[in-house]
């Protein structure tokens, strides 16, 4: 192919004119789940995703399982018997007192809303969008949107910085 056609080509890809992904399977996998469309106010997402309730023990869960949100690998939380937390992000304890809920919700949803270099991934994106992901994740988000508001619902409950317990 000439050098030209491959820029073009990557081009269209870049603008989401062409995805890469066959039609057929796009729209099978595109089918397997409901995607609820969320909007930005104000720095946050003020509507909780498809109006749930989250729960926070379940989000607690969330947050530990290693092949579900694995949070733990980049934030520190207040989660005893948890070892080998990570430092790339900010530690989470009293994240509530820094972040609303619609705050915290736009920034597991998609940080990248936030800052557009981060290497936090987008728990809900909308999959229709992405399609460089790995197969499993082909026309799905990584949460759904009852687990995240579990986790929003979880993190709302963390109001003490660390080393600071009652
Ligand atoms: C690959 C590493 C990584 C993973 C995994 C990750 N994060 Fe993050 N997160 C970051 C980084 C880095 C930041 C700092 C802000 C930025 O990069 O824009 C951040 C920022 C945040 C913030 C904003 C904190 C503040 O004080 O402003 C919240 C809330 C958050 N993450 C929650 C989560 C939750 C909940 C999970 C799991 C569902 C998670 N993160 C998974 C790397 C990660």
């Amino acid at each position: 192919m000439h050098r030209i056609q491959v820029v073009i080509l990557s081009t269209l890809v870049q603008a989401g004119l062409l995805t890469l992904v066959p039609p057929s399977v796009a729209a099978d996998s595109g089918a397997q789940q409901h995607y609820a469309e969320w909007a930005i106010h104000n720095n946050g997402i003020t509507a909780p995703l498809d109006g749930l309730t989250g729960d926070p023990e379940r989000g607690r869960q969330l947050v530990i399982d290693r092949r579900k949100g694995n949070c733990l690998a980049c934030h520190r939380m207040p989660i005893e018997g948890e070892d080998f937390q990570g430092n790339l992000g900010p530690p989470l304890a009293g994240v509530a007192t820094r972040l609303s809920g619609a705050g915290i919700r736009l920034r597991i949803v998609d940080q990248r809303q936030v800052n557009p270099g981060t290497v936090m991934p987008g728990y809900y994106r909308d999959p229709a969008r992405f399609h460089r992901v790995p197969e499993k994740f082909s026309g799905k988000t990584y949460f759904t949107a009852q687990e995240v508001e579990d986790v929003v619902a979880y993190l709302n409950t963390l109001k003490q910085e660390a080393g600071n317990e009652k």
